[in-house]
């Protein structure tokens, strides 16, 4: 099974991700090789969640707060998620670059994902991001490969998997500038177990051309 992760990130209004589907939706899944999780930003889930009940698609968080529930205005904690979304990216380098997440805070967030039957999206920048043993998923994003166009070689990606010391059973996905162009070369590799995508997860097209080479 091949994983296909879209990260919207702060982008999409509820038209836009709409007609997004409309048009994905119009081409044949491979169901049976690829597992598709889409990220939209927070307000968007439910109006997907209803636009893809017939679908074998996923819906994933791009962050979860590190507080379960309560009184920590403009977070959206584990027990509000749960029930909406089977994922949650925890760690992208853009949380811990603008919003100072620290690995303490991260470990945390994990924690409460798990508790609630969120299954964390863990992604690491290099070798000296820590981490947490319960996490099954890893996305290993250098920064410079993000939003760049400069997507890291196979054999790179290949490299850090190994500096790692992931556990047995790890499924391990690259991002970093994954298009339509260069995603075949990740997939000839037994080891690289899908992406997790930004840009070309904006536009149906580009993504169903990923997805299609599962
Ligand atoms: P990119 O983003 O595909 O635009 O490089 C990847 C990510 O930030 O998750």
């Amino acid at each position: 099974m091949r994983y296909f992760v879209a990260n919207w990130k702060a982008n999409k209004n509820l038209n836009q991700a709409l007609q997004w589907f409309d048009i994905f939706l119009k081409q044949p899944l491979p169901n049976d090789r690829a597992k598709i999780i889409i990220c939209p930003p927070y307000p968007l889930l439910l109006p997907i969640k209803e636009k893809i009940k017939n679908q074998n698609i996923f819906l994933g968080a791009q962050d979860i707060s590190a507080f379960e529930s309560g009184s920590y205005t403009g977070e959206v904690g584990a027990k509000t998620l749960k029930g909406i979304v089977d994922y949650a990216i925890i760690g992208h380098s853009e949380r811990r670059k603008y919003f100072n997440e620290r690995n303490h805070v991260l470990f945390q967030k994990v924690v409460n994902a798990k508790k609630h039957l969120i299954e964390p999206i863990f992604c690491l920048r290099s070798q000296k991001d820590q981490i947490s043993e319960e996490v099954n998923i890893i996305a290993y994003e250098p920064i410079y490969a993000i939003g760049s166009g400069n997507n890291e070689s196979v054999e790179k990606v290949l490299e850090m998997k190994k500096n790692f010391l992931l556990k047995n059973n790890s499924i391990f996905l690259y991002g970093g500038s994954v298009n339509n162009k260069n995603a075949s070369s990740y997939l000839s590799s037994s080891e690289i177990d899908g992406f997790l995508v930004g840009t070309a997860s904006l536009d149906p097209q580009d993504f169903y051309a990923i997805v299609r080479l599962a």
